[in-house]
């Protein structure tokens, strides 16, 4: 189905790394140049003044950076306690850094499915997964849009359990007016440079408004210290440097408009999916939608995917194999369990390209292309 024009046009990348960094290069080289000047590598100036703009940000008491959005997910479980024994409420269909740190502490995960139509944990779900062990509940606010965090508060305060968001996609997303990071007891934010917020290699942070789990938290990122060499509790070594500090420094800075900029393209996407067979995501009304991830529907998700490489333009999928399907759930001896929205998802979804730096122009040959394959099946249907 491709066309001549389509194979003389440049390839639109999944994501344009080069393209960003090009926007803001003098900037970054600065800020590089006076952390190095310093010799103040980390624990320093950058990192305490990121920590404070991401907390005015988040609305949220503390922000203490860590070395990767799983350190932020690790530190914070660890810091609230959790350990063998417990069980954690988790969704499937996520990143398998959700999930990962609590079985490196001795925790079980318990996977529960999703809405269907949200792609974020179902409360119902995590109501009937709530047992005599169960310590917490790990909503993961997916591609970008806050969970149901009403549904998830209710039945966590009537069971008094912990919240962590695992915000690692979705910052600069709200959720009835709040921004995510300031909706549960804390929250996981990752800058690796994939995400919406990004260092140029790892980064993360942890946003919380408990005094206790900042202070843990703070102690565990660096080797449990209360001196130089004196040592409360044992820690890691999970600090986030000042090169990285910086350079997230300067992002946030363009972060609103480059948020805008991907809810604008996410618009168009959908815009020109209605009356297609391909379904785009549903947005939540009372939500800000920061669209890390734009992830349609279909039923032939793989045809799709192979006919947008063929016109060079790049998709992903987020994710292809459920977490409780991986081979590490299964070599921890978790018991198998069965989710059928989540299974479903994972054979549908397909992530289109959604980054500020996208030109109108390669938007519309997107849409151009994703419409064609459209009609093309609906065409050949049409004649079967
Ligand atoms: C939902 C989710 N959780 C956790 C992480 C882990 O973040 P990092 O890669 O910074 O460790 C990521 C991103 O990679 C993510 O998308």
């Amino acid at each position: 189905m491709s066309t001549n024009s389509d194979q003389t046009q440049a390839p639109i990348p999944f994501l344009d790394l080069k393209a960003e960094y090009q926007s803001q290069k003098s900037e970054v080289l600065a800020a590089i140049e006076q952390v190095l000047d310093s010799m103040q590598l980390h624990n320093g100036p950058e990192t305490r003044a990121l920590e404070e703009e991401f907390a005015a940000y988040c609305g949220a008491r503390h922000a203490v950076a860590v070395g990767s959005g799983t350190d932020a997910l690790l530190l914070t479980y660890a810091a609230l306690g959790l350990g063998p024994g417990d069980e954690v409420i988790v969704p499937s269909h996520t990143f398998i850094a959700t999930v990962a740190p609590l079985a490196f502490l001795g925790a079980t995960p318990v996977f529960v499915d999703i809405d269907p139509v949200l792609f974020t944990i179902n409360p119902e779900r995590v109501q009937a997964a709530v047992a005599p062990r169960t310590k917490a509940i790990v909503p993961v606010h997916l591609y970008g849009q806050p969970a149901d965090m009403a549904g998830i508060q209710e039945i966590a305060q009537r069971h008094g359990l912990a919240v962590v968001e695992d915000a690692c996609q979705a910052v600069g997303a709200s959720y009835q007016g709040r921004p995510v990071g300031s909706l549960g007891d804390a929250a996981a934010f990752s800058f690796v440079f994939t995400k919406n917020l990004k260092g140029y290699g790892d980064g993360g942070i942890v946003t919380t408004d408990r005094d206790d789990l900042a202070e843990q938290v703070r102690r565990l990122r660096d080797h449990g210290r209360a001196g130089k060499y004196e040592h409360a509790v044992f820690g890691l070594n999970c600090r986030l440097d000042e090169m990285q500090a910086a350079i997230v420094r300067i992002a946030l800075r363009r972060l609103e408009e480059r948020t805008e900029r991907r809810r604008q393209i996410a618009q168009r996407y959908t815009q020109a999916l209605q009356g297609t067979e391909l379904l785009p995501p549903a947005e939540r009304d009372d939500v800000r939608h920061v669209y890390h991830l734009y992830v349609l529907r279909s039923n032939r998700r793989d045809e799709l995917a192979a006919h947008l490489n063929e016109a060079g333009i790049a998709t992903g999928i987020h994710y292809p194999i459920p977490c409780h399907l991986q081979e590490a759930c299964h070599a921890a001896g978790y018991a198998p369990v069965s989710l059928p929205e989540t299974e479903q998802a994972a054979r549908e979804i397909l992530s289109l390209p959604v980054y500020p730096e996208l030109t109108d122009e390669q938007v519309d040959r997107i849409i151009g292309a994703v419409v064609a394959f459209d009609a093309a099946t609906a065409a050949v249907q049409g004649v079967a």
